[in-house]
Parts: structure tokens; C-alpha cells; sequence
């Protein structure tokens, strides 16, 4: 059985987690997976949005427990040949270039935490219990500790860190990680990620471009910023943008 779903309507991906006898937590294959698949859809040209999310109660648990006991036993070298997987799967947005919604329901613990620190957008149904969960087990949330840091600020992180408590769908929206609370997360990412879908393929492109390097621009960064700017200028999609607010009519994009 496979531990990804992937499900398309129209211009929209659905990443289902579907390793749900251990709640998703991300052990090998589910992370292999999960990137394999991430890595497909940063190809797929006719797919602009995705969202990730859960094919059964638990979004996901986090890293995989029983794999952390077996851990215990290896060497420093084997733990470092088995590294990249850990560091990539939490930079699925980096990967995928694209708008990533995350639709979260159950518990968002650990590494789970992680991936929804990473998206860009995140749609929780308010009985969610959100946590960096690994201090009460004795280690650290090491490679998911930037994401949060970038999503809720540095002095949440730390706190987050420090307690290992969860924390429910309203506070994890007063910290700045959940930006919508719904009922139903997957409908509600469906219709934002429809919004997102009509605007230009090509702008999207530009945009996550943006985002990656602004997080804390330095002047080099700037410099590239304002280059991207002048690149969209060149774009034939502003051009229709402009002269179809102009008439009153919708854009029909060309992704020029
Ligand atoms: N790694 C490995 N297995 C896990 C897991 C994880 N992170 N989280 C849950 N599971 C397994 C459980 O061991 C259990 O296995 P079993 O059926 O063989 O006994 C199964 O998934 C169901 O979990 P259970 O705890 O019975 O479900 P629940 O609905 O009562 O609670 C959680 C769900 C997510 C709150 C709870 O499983 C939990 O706290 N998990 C650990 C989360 C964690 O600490 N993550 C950080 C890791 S760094």
C-alpha cells in the first residue's frame, strides 16, 4: 500500500499521508514517498497549487519513534549517511516551488509541526493539537527548529521547544502558524487553493522565487529581488494583467 496519495483536480494537487497505522509519523518510506511524489509535481507543469494533508484522523505524529529506538544503536557515520532525508523532507517547499496548503486536522507533532511550519498557507479544523513534542522523549527538534523559528517568531519557538506541550488550533492562529480554522481544512484549502490557481502560473513561479530569498534579505538578496522585478516586467502575463483590469475583464493568462 502506498504512504502517498496523490489526487488532481484540474490545476490542484492532493498530497494524501496515507501511513496511517502509525498516524503518519514520517518514518523512511513515508518521507521517501512524500518527497518522491514533492519532487513530481515541482515538475508537472499543469499544476500550479498543492495541498498536503492526511488520508485518515492524525495529519501526522511526527518522527517515527520505533525507528528513533533502532537509532539508538547505530554509528555516527550511519546516522549521517542516513541524513538527507530527514533535512529534504522538511524543505518540501523549496523543492516543490509552488504554493503548498497545509489542511490539518488531529495532531501536528514533531516533524509534523515541521511541514506545516513549512507551508505557506495553513487551514486547521479546531480540535487540531499542534507541538514540538521531542524534548519529553530526550532529544531536540534539531533540522524543524528554523521553519518554526521562521513561521511564529524566535522567543514562540523557543518556548514551543522548552515545554514539549501541545497547543490547540486557536493558539497555534494567535502565534501566526494556522491562518484560517474550519470544519472541513480540505474543502476550505480546495477553495483558497482555486483562488491561487487562476492567478498566473508564471507570477507563481516569480513569487515563490521571492519568498525564498526573502526571508531575511541580505543586500545581495535585495539585489536579486529587484532583478526579479525587472524579469517580471518582461512578462507578457503583467502586459494582460494591466490591460485586463483596464477593460474590466478577467485575465486569460498565457504564462509568458
Ligand atoms: N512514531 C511511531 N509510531 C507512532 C507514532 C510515532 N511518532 N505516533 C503514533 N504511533 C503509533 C502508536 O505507537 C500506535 O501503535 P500501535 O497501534 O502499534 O500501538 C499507533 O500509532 C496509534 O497511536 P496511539 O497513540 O494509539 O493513537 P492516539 O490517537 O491515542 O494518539 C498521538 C495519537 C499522535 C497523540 C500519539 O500517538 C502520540 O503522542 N504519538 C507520539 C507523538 C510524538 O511524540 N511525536 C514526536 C516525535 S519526535
Amino acid at each position: 500500500m502506498s504512504k502517498v496519495l496523490i489526487e488532481k483536480e484540474g490545476n490542484i494537487a492532493v498530497v494524501y499521508m496515507n501511513n496511517l497505522d502509525k498516524k503518519n509519523a514520517l518514518d523512511e518510506s513515508l518521507s521517501s514517498e512524500l518527497l518522491e511524489s514533492i519532487k513530481k509535481l515541482a515538475e508537472d507543469e499543469s499544476i500550479y497549487v498543492v495541498i498536503l494533508t492526511s488520508a485518515g484522523d492524525v495529519f501526522c505524529a511526527g518522527g517515527d519513534i520505533t525507528e528513533f529506538a533502532e537509532g539508538v544503536e547505530l554509528t555516527a557515520l550511519e546516522h549521517y549517511s542516513k541524513k538527507n532525508i530527514n533535512v529534504d523532507v522538511l524543505r518540501i517547499v523549496d523543492i516543490l516551488k509552488k504554493p503548498l496548503i497545509a489542511a490539518v486536522s488531529g495532531y501536528a507533532l514533531g516533524g509534523g509541526f515541521g511541514l506545516v511550519a513549512n507551508a505557506h498557507i495553513v487551514v486547521s479544523h479546531p480540535d487540531t493539537r499542534f507541538g514540538l513534542t521531542e524534548i519529553n522523549l530526550g532529544i531536540l527538534p534539531y533540522v524543524i527548529f528554523p521553519y518554526v523559528k521562521r513561521a511564529v517568531g524566535e522567543r514562540e519557538a523557543i518556548l514551543l521547544t522548552l515545554m514539549g506541550k501541545t497547543i490547540s488550533s486557536q493558539e497555534a492562529h494567535r502565534i501566526g502558524l494556522v491562518h484560517f480554522i474550519d470544519e472541513n481544512p480540505l474543502k476550505k484549502a480546495k477553495e483558497i487553493a482555486s483562488q491561487i490557481a487562476q492567478k498566473s502560473p508564471l507570477i507563481l513561479k516569480l513569487l515563490m522565487d521571492m519568498i525564498n530569498v526573502s526571508h531575511n534579505p541580505s543586500s545581495c538578496e535585495s539585489e536579486y529581488l529587484s532583478l526579479l522585478r525587472i524579469v517580471n516586467f518582461s512578462a507578457q502575463d503583467l502586459k494582460i494583467g494591466i490591460e485586463s483590469f483596464l477593460n474590466k475583464q478577467k485575465p486569460q493568462w498565457i504564462n509568458k
